[in-house]
């Protein structure tokens, strides 16, 4: 074997061991064979690498520690690394987020005034809105390790056993000094209906409310769930903090398409598709928009708008159509620059989004308007 193969197995085995001196030995016995072979630019980067801080994962031991189900031995909950994306919010959304960070970066100064309140923080949503992203963001902007929950496949597995896997999670996160996120919250509520006994379900709820109360108020717990209504009204009030993510609002939504669309350039058609594209929530704006790039890269054409705006027509939230691969042919045009007209798209914009004149537009808008288009 070669020391080169010998360094990477090395690096390999560390990395998923999470043991960070290991992978900076191995990578810096890997810089130094690059340096030595006449590589200097390669050893430079690697070494410049180095000097980074890595995301604040526990070193050694890191699976050993995670709190584990009883039975099954799994892990009860999962560090998640920090987000790489933006997270684009309206201006409410972005207002409380902020309060939230100052209040938890504050927080001493806060609670020695006898102010402080339990920091915690509960997104409310429908799917793909951006909660999980939300709470991503939170732990990176509070330089903490985010180590998620999920209440729903927690509870499904034993309801006899959830209570004292509940205790063992609240027990860990503080030691953590961790943001805790738990994430489907409502799935306690959505058990009522089922086969379960009701005492049982009680039971857990309640260990949730113990564990809660008994946080210091340094812990940041942020709660997320699509059925903020079927939520406990006790939980509920547990979570000082409050975001409500809906679908994003027009300006959000131009925002939206100028980053996934337009890899964040100024470019007028953004505004135009916000126009079009109300009730389409960001994960949806993002698989239209990511898919249109995609073709373009593989065609090497520019980005086709008009596919984009036949996409966005066509989509509905949660249940996003992709633009087509080809073209669209003159016929299906003419039938989505009649259906742009409808969702209020005035001539010019509809040019702008299908590459066609305004003449066109005008006079296909006008023999419509006439009823012999
Ligand atoms: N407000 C937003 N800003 C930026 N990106 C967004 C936003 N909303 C959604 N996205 C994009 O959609 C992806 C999915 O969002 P996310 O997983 O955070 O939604 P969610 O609300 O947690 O959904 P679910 O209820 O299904 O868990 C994000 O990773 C991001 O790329
Ligand atoms: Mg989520």
């Amino acid at each position: 074997m070669s020391p080169e193969t010998r360094h990477l197995i090395e690096l390999t085995d560390a990395a998923l061991a999470a043991d960070y001196t290991r992978v900076r030995r191995a990578a810096n016995a890997i810089a130094r064979e690059l340096a030595e072979g006449g590589d200097l630019e390669a050893a430079h980067e690697l070494r410049s690498l180095l000097r980074k801080k890595g995301v604040p994962l526990r070193a050694s031991g890191y699976v050993e520690q995670l709190p584990v189900d009883t039975k099954s031995r799994l892990p009860l909950v999962e560090e998640q690394g920090w987000p790489s994306t933006p997270i684009l919010l309206n201006r409410t959304a972005g207002a409380t987020l902020q309060d939230f960070i100052s209040d938890v970066h504050h927080v001493e100064e806060l609670s020695r005034q006898g102010l402080s309140s339990r920091l915690c923080l509960l997104l409310s949503g429908p799917p793909g809105t951006g909660k999980s992203l939300l709470a991503g963001h939170v732990a990176s902007a509070l330089k903490r390790p985010l180590y998620v929950v999920r209440l729903d496949s927690m509870i499904s597995s034993l309801l006899g056993d959830t209570a004292k896997n509940v205790r063992a999670i609240f027990d860990f996160a503080p030691a953590k000094g961790a943001v805790l996120f738990l994430d489907e919250m409502d799935a306690v509520a959505k058990l009522r209906d089922d086969r379960h006994e009701l005492g049982e379900l009680k039971r857990v709820v309640n260990t949730v409310l113990q564990g809660l109360d008994a946080l210091d108020d340094r812990t940041v717990v942020i709660g997320a769930t699509n059925h903020p209504q079927l939520l406990d009204r006790a939980i509920w009030r547990r979570f000082p903090y409050k975001i409500s993510l809906g679908f994003p609002d027009r300006d959000v939504r131009t925002e939206m398409w100028r980053h996934f669309l337009f890899s964040d350039q100024q470019h007028e058609a953004a505004q135009h598709l916000a126009e079009i594209s109300d009730g389409l929530s960001g994960a949806d704006i993002e698989t239209i928009a990511h898919t249109a790039r995609r073709h373009s890269v593989l065609t090497k054409r520019e980005i086709d708008l008009a596919g984009v705006a036949e996409a966005v027509v066509n989509s509905e939230s949660g249940v996003p159509m992709l633009p087509p691969r080809e073209m669209l042919s003159p016929d299906a045009r003419r039938d989505l620059a009649l259906r742009l007209s409808a969702k209020g798209l005035n001539a010019p914009k509809i040019a702008e989004l299908l590459g066609v004149t305004r003449q066109w537009a005008l006079k296909l808008l006008k023999n419509e308007e006439r009823g012999d288009g």
